[in-house]
C-alpha cells in the first residue's frame, strides 16, 4: 500500500500513547478511529486530546482546523470497525498476551493489504508478526511520550517485514510530523536499550543513598542538559513499564547489567507507578509538578 492511499487510521488502545498517536494522526489530516474495550479509557483519551490540542492551539502550534480534526476523532469499543481501516497502529498495554491477541484480531478483521504497526517498546516485532497471516506487513512504529511533543519514531523491522511496509511507515511517520529512524528488531530496540539502564542506574544510586531524588535529577538536568531527570522521566513513563522493559532486557540479553533495581520493584509492588497513580519517585497528589520523596 502506498502512503497516498492511506486515509483512515485505526489506533487500538486509548491509553497515554494511543491517545497521543491518535492526536498526531488526526492533526496530520487522517480520519482517525480509536478502539478500546473500556469506554472509560476512551473518554479519558478524548479529554486528553481536547486538553492537549487546546494548549497547542493557544501556543500557535496547531491551526483551528487541526484542532477541529482532533475533536472529530471517532471512539469505538468494537473491533469490527477495523474492516474500514487503511492502516492500524496497536498501542495497547505492554503485555505479550494482550498484544498477541490484538494482532490476531486485527489480522482477522483488517483488509489483507493493510499494514499492522505496533507501538510496543520492547516486545519483538517478529514474535507479534508470527501470530498473523501477514508477517511481511507487521512492523514496529514506536512513538515517545508525550507523543504530540516528541519528534522521534523508531521504525522496527521484524525478520519478515517487507521493504514496502518499512517505506510506508517511514513516510507516514514523516507525514505525522515525526522523524523516523529505522532500527533492527532486538530487545529494547535502540531507545530503551540506552534509556532503561540509565534510569535503572539512577534508581540504584538512590537506593544506595548516594543522593536524594532531587539531587539525582538535578545532575541530569544541569549536567547533561536533559529536560527532566531520570527519576522524573521514570514517573512519566510509568514505573510498571520501566520494570517490564528492564525485565525484557535482562531476560533476553542475559546480562546482569540490566537487573532491575529492587527499589523499582518495590514501588511497582506497592502500586506506586509514577504520575498515573499520583505517586512514584515524586508525589503528585498535591503538586502536579511533583514533590520529591524521601527514601531510606
Ligand atoms: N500536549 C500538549 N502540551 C503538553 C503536553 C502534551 N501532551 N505535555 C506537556 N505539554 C506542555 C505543558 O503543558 C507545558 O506547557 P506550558 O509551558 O504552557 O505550561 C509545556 O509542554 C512544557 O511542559 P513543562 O513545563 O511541564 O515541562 P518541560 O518544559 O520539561 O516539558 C516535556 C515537558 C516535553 C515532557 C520535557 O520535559 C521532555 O521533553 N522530557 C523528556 C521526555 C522524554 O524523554 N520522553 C521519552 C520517554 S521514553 C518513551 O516514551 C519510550 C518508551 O518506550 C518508554
Amino acid at each position: 500500500m502506498h502512503a497516498d492511499t492511506v486515509r483512515r487510521i485505526f489506533v487500538v488502545g486509548a491509553g497515554t500513547m494511543g491517545s497521543g498517536i491518535a492526536q498526531v494522526a488526526a492533526t496530520a489530516g487522517y480520519e482517525v478511529t480509536v478502539v478500546d474495550v473500556d469506554p472509560g479509557q476512551l473518554e479519558r483519551a478524548r479529554q486528553a486530546i481536547d486538553k492537549s490540542t487546546a494548549k497547542l492551539l493557544e501556543k500557535g502550534r496547531l491551526t483551528p482546523e487541526q484542532r477541529e480534526a482532533a475533536l472529530n476523532i471517532r471512539y469505538v469499543t468494537d473491533m469490527e470497525a477495523v474492516a474500514q481501516a487503511d492502516f492500524c497502529i496497536e498501542a495497547a498495554t505492554e503485555r505479550v498476551d494482550v498484544k498477541e491477541n490484538i494482532c490476531r484480531e486485527l489480522d482477522a478483521r483488517a483488509r489483507p493489504e493493510v499494514v499492522l504497526a505496533t507501538n510496543t517498546s520492547s516486545i519483538p516485532i517478529t514474535r507479534l508478526a508470527a501470530v498473523t497471516q501477514r508477517p511481511d506487513k507487521v512492523i514496529g512504529m514506536h512513538f515517545f511520550n508525550p507523543v504530540p511533543l516528541m519528534s522521534l519514531v523508531e521504525v522496527i523491522r521484524g525478520l519478515q517485514t517487507s521493504d514496502a511496509t518499512a517505506e510506508l511507515v517511514m513516510e507516514l511517520a514523516r507525514r505525522m510530523g515525526k522523524t523516523p529512524v529505522e532500527v533492527r528488531d532486538a530487545p529494547g530496540f535502540i531507545a530503551n536499550r540506552i534509556l532503561m539502564p540509565f534510569i535503572n542506574e539512577a534508581i540504584f544510586a538512590l537506593q544506595e543513598g548516594l543522593a536524594t531524588v532531587e539531587a539525582i535529577d538535578t545532575v541530569a538536568k544541569l549536567g547533561f542538559n536533559h529536560p527532566m531527570g531520570p527519576l522524573a522521566l521514570a514517573d512519566l513513563i510509568g514505573l510498571d513499564v520501566v520494570l517490564f522493559i528492564l525485565e525484557v532486557l535482562h531476560r533476553d540479553l542475559g546480562e546482569d547489567k540490566y537487573r532491575p533495581a529492587p527499589l523499582l520493584r518495590q514501588l511497582v509492588h506497592a502500586g506506586q507507578l509514577g504520575r498515573k497513580t499520583g505517586m512514584g519517585f515524586y508525589d503528585y497528589r498535591e503538586n502536579p509538578k511533583g514533590t520529591p520523596r524521601t527514601f531510606r
